[in-house]
C-alpha cells in the first residue's frame, strides 16, 4: 500500500506493531518512538523492500512477560551451566590471554578452536581437518554466508515442508525462490526430493542446493531415518545438488549414540553446518562450516566482507570451555534436562489436547510440531492464547509461502516442566473453544 507524498510506504506483510493491550502511559512510553515513516522508502535496494519481522521476532517481546507460559521461543536453557565457574574461566582467560582474545583475528577463525571443533564432529563420525573448517558467528551467519555465495535473485533452493525460520529468512533476503519438500516421521522423504529435483529441470531450472536439518528438526521434530540417509546422498549425487546439512541438535539426542552425520559419507556434496549455541552457550555467537575447498574458500572471502574477522573473545572463551570444562558431561546434563522437558510435553498433549489435535514425538533438541484441528488456524489462534497467557509459534513462519496455518511450533527447552504443563493445559482450553466456534460459526468465524 503506498500511502503517497512522504509519508512512505507500508511494506507488503507488515503488521501493525504488536501491543496486544498493553496500556501506554508516559512511564512506560519510548523515548525514541519507532520510525514509522520511512524518507527512504523509494532508496533500498530491490532485496531489502521484502524484508519483514519474523514471526518469532513479533513474539519474543510478548512471550517474555513473565505471566506468558511461552512455548514459542526456542532459547536453550543456560541457566543450567555452571555459570559462576564459566565467569571465572573467562576471568581467568582474560587475564593470562587477553592480549589474543580481545585483538582481531583471521576470518577463518582460531586454528586451536578449529581443532577441538573436529573434535566434537567426531562425535558424529564426521572426519575433518581443522583447515576445513570456518568459524561463524552461530550457524545463522554460515546461512547467511552460503547464501550470499550461491543464490542470485530467483535462483531456487529446496528446503523441508516446513524449514527452519531463520534458514527462510536467510535465503529471502537473497531473494532466492524456496521450494518446500514434503517430509513424514522419518523425515524428508526421498521420492518427493526426486520429484522436485524433476520439476525444478522440467522448468528449466537446477536448485542450487539442499537445505535440511536432519536431527531433531526445527520446527518439525522429527529425525531423518538412518536408512534415507544414504538414499538422500545418492540422489542429491546424482542430481549434482549440493547439500547444506544444518545440525545445532545432533549432540541433544534422547537415546543412544549420535546419528552419523551426513557430511560423514559425503565430503565432497556437503556443507556441514554446527554451532555452540545449543551445547554450551547461544550468547556467544560461535558456530561453524565445513565445506568442500573451493566453497570454503568463498566462505572465507565473505566472512572477511562481512565482518573482517569474528569475534576472539568469544572463540577463546568457547576454546577455553573445551579445554578446561568436562563439557561433554555438560551435554549429558542438557539431555537429560531437556529430556524431562520432552516428556512433560508430550504427557500433557496425550492427557489435554482436544481430539483433531496430533504431534510429533520428538527424540531429540527442541520442538514439537502440532497440528490442530481442521479449520483452525494457529495463526488467527495467537492473540487469544496470548490472551490466556500461553504463546507459541504459528507454522505460518516455517513456509515460504505462508501456508502451515494448521500447525504450531512448540518449544519445551526453556520453561520448567510444571510450567510447560501449565502452558499446554491453556493451549488446550484456547483450541477447544476455537473448536466450538468452528462449529457454532464455521471455519472463517
Ligand atoms: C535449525 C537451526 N539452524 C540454525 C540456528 C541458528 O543457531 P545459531 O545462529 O545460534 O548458531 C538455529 C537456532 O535455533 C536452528 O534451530
Amino acid at each position: 500500500m503506498i500511502l503517497g507524498g512522504d509519508r512512505g510506504v507500508v511494506p507488503p506483510g507488515q503488521t501493525e506493531p504488536m501491543t496486544l493491550g498493553e496500556a501506554v502511559t508516559p512511564e512506560t512510553q519510548p523515548i525514541s518512538q519507532p520510525q514509522r515513516i520511512d524518507r527512504y522508502v523509494g532508496q533500498y535496494a530491490e532485496r531489502a523492500v521484502d524484508m519483514v519481522a519474523s514471526e518469532i521476532r513479533a513474539l519474543f517481546a510478548v512471550a517474555a512477560r513473565p505471566e506468558i507460559v511461552s512455548l514459542a521461543g526456542g532459547s536453550p536453557y543456560v541457566a543450567a551451566l555452571p555459570l559462576d565457574v564459566v565467569g571465572d574461566m573467562i576471568g581467568q582467560l582474560i587475564a593470562s590471554q587477553g592480549a589474543t582474545a580481545l585483538q582481531y583475528c583471521t576470518a577463518q577463525g582460531d586454528a586451536r578452536l578449529r581443532e577441538r571443533i573436529c573434535d566434537v564432529m567426531a562425535l558424529e563420525q564426521v572426519r575433518a581437518h581443522p583447515d576445513e573448517v570456518v568459524v561463524t558467528v552461530g550457524s545463522q551467519q554460515a546461512l547467511d554466508l552460503m547464501a550470499r555465495i550461491f543464490i542470485d535473485p530467483g535462483d531456487v533452493v529446496l528446503v523441508e515442508a516446513p524449514s527452519y525460520v531463520g534458514a527462510l529468512g536467510a535465503f529471502a533476503a537473497y531473494q532466492a525462490d524456496v521450494v518446500h519438500v514434503a517430509m513424514d516421521d522419518d523425515g524428508l522423504i526421498p521420492e518427493a526430493l526426486e520429484e522436485a529435483i524433476r520439476r525444478a529441470a522440467a522448468a528449466g531450472r537446477r536448485a542450487k542446493f539442499l537445505y535440511t536439518v536432519p536431527n531433531f528438526h526445527n520446527p518439525a521434530g522429527v529425525t531423518l531415518a538412518a536408512g534415507r540417509r544414504h538414499r538422500i546422498l545418492d540422489i542429491c549425487r546424482r542430481a549434482g545438488l549440493l547439500v547444506v546439512e544444518d545440525n545445532p541438535y545432533g549432540l541433544l539426542g534422547f537415546d543412544g549414540e549420535p546419528m552419523r552425520a551426513l557430511r560423514a559419507d559425503d565430503t565432497e556434496g556437503v556443507v556441514y553446518l554446527g554451532t555452540f549455541s545449543k551445547t554450551f552457550a547461544a550468547g556467544v555467537r560461535v558456530g561453524w562450516a565445513v565445506a568442500p575447498t573451493a566453497i570454503r574458500e568463498k566462505l572465507i572471502l565473505a566472512a572477511e566482507s562481512a565482518v573482517l574477522c569474528h569475534s576472539s573473545f568469544s572463540q577463546l572463551t568457547v576454546r577455553e570451555y573445551l579445554d578446561t570444562q568436562p563439557w561433554y558431561e555438560q551435554i549429558k546434563d542438557f539431555r537429560e534436562l531437556y529430556r524431562e522437558r520432552r516428556d512433560a510435553t508430550l504427557s500433557a498433549l496425550s492427557r489435554m489436547m482436544p481430539p483433531g489435535c496430533r504431534w510429533t514425538r520428538p527424540t531429540g533438541g527442541f520442538y514439537v510440531w502440532l497440528r490442530l484441528p481442521d479449520g483452525i488456524n494457529a495463526k488467527a489462534m495467537l492473540p487469544r492464547a496470548i490472551s490466556s497467557r500461553v504463546a507459541y509459534v504459528p507454522g505460518t513462519g516455517f513456509y515460504a509461502d505462508g501456508s502451515g496455518a494448521q500447525y504450531a511450533r512448540l518449544c519445551y527447552s526453556f520453561p520448567a516442566p510444571d510450567r510447560i504443563g501449565e502452558g499446554i493445559r491453556r493451549l488446550a482450553s484456547v483450541i477447544e473453544t476455537e473448536v466450538q466456534l468452528r462449529d457454532d460459526f464455521g471455519p472463517a468465524h
